[in-house]
């Protein structure tokens, strides 16, 4: 098949082109949006990551120049309008597992470097400042871990907090089975909020989880609680995110992902002023720590990626069903 890669980036090439077999593929750093969907002609599949716009329109567009299938090199499809494109016949299919260790250990990185201060502990070190004064951080052993959605990239989060002995609380409305053996505990929403000094999101983006985390949510949480965001943007509102630290409920944030991210991420803004200044205040505060969308940016992440992504494109090359169609 020929396969147009949108968003594609340097760093996944090389494993793309490992697993391509006699797919011929073709890359373009354009997000796929309605200016651009017309580079799709000629081709017969497209493949697209998580700030690619598969709207409604777009793929209206994509369908009126016979693109069949879009293979998504992302486990999230909240960026897919899902019902469209079956109204289309257009094929979809996901990454639903790729190392959830690349994404639950990035969380447990961000975690400890807020905690322990190592961002501030490089900058002093090559300032040849070794005061102590403000590095001054907490254990994690005998904490309480609160986690929505215990599902694959959760329940490796959960084993990592139990490895540093921490008690471990969850939320989701499907209890996973082998929550048990870690030693979860399954509670209402209101009580991991109210009991849990750290909380990490693992739930996918959709209609329940938009905004659970709002001013709400931040009225209920324990004073101090670290909130760590490796999931999607949204589920955070980012004003009440604000408001929540500027006001001392919470102890701080690690976030892999942001509301807007996609007019910011993935891209080379140096020298550029970023304009949206909820995002520049979150930058600003020093109990705020910021990646930007790469939790997944492991060897075997890249490596689970490609080679599903081209796995799903050579079933759709036979004419048969993706296993991880949607
Ligand atoms: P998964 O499908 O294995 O688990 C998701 C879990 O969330 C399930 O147990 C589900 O029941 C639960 N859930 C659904 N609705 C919920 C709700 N309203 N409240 C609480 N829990 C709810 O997915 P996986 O692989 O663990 O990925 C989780 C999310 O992580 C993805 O949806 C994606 O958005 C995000 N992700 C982020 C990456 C990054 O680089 N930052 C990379 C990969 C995934």
């Amino acid at each position: 098949m020929r396969v147009l890669i949108y968003s594609s980036h340097p760093y996944e090439r090389p494993f793309l082109e490992k697993e391509a077999g006699q797919h011929d593929l073709a890359y373009t750093e354009q997000r796929l949006s309605l200016q651009t969907a017309q580079l799709a002609e000629g081709f017969e599949a497209i493949a697209i990551f998580t700030a690619d716009d598969a709207s409604a329109p777009v793929l209206q567009k994509l369908a009126a120049m016979n693109i069949r299938y879009i293979a998504l090199r992302s486990v999230g499809y909240d960026h897919v309008d899902l019902t469209k494109a079956h109204a289309l016949g257009i094929h979809i299919a996901n990454v639903p597992e790729y190392s959830p260790y690349s994404v639950a250990e990035h969380a447990v990185a961000l975690l400890m470097a807020l905690n322990r201060k190592i961002a501030e502990s490089r900058l002093l070190i090559q300032l040849q400042d070794y005061r102590l004064d403000i590095l001054t951080g907490f254990d994690i052993h005998g904490k309480t871990v609160g986690i929505v959605g215990t599902g694959k990239i959760g329940m490796a989060f959960a084993s990592i907090m139990k490895g540093f002995g921490a008690h471990i609380l969850a939320f989701d409305p499907i209890e996973n089975p082998e929550a048990s053996s870690l030693g979860i505990r399954y509670v209402p929403f209101d009580i991991l909020l109210k009991e849990c000094d750290i909380i990490s999101l693992h739930c996918p983006l959709n209609e329940h989880t938009k905004y659970l985390f709002s001013r709400d949510a931040f009225s209920k949480i324990k004073p101090g609680c670290i909130l760590i965001n490796t999931a999607r943007g949204a589920i955070v509102q980012t004003e009440a995110l604000l408001d929540a630290l500027d006001q001392n409920q919470i102890g701080g944030a690690c976030l892999d992902v942001y509301e807007r991210e996609k007019a910011i991420f993935f891209q080379d803004l140096r020298g550029k002023i970023i304009k949206d200044t909820q995002y520049t205040h979150l930058l600003s505060m020093k109990n705020v720590l910021i990646t930007g969308h790469q939790a997944f940016l492991t060897k075997e992440a890249l490596t689970g990626i490609a080679r599903t992504t081209l796995q799903t494109i050579a079933s759709w090359a036979k004419g048969q069903r993706a296993a991880s169609e949607l």
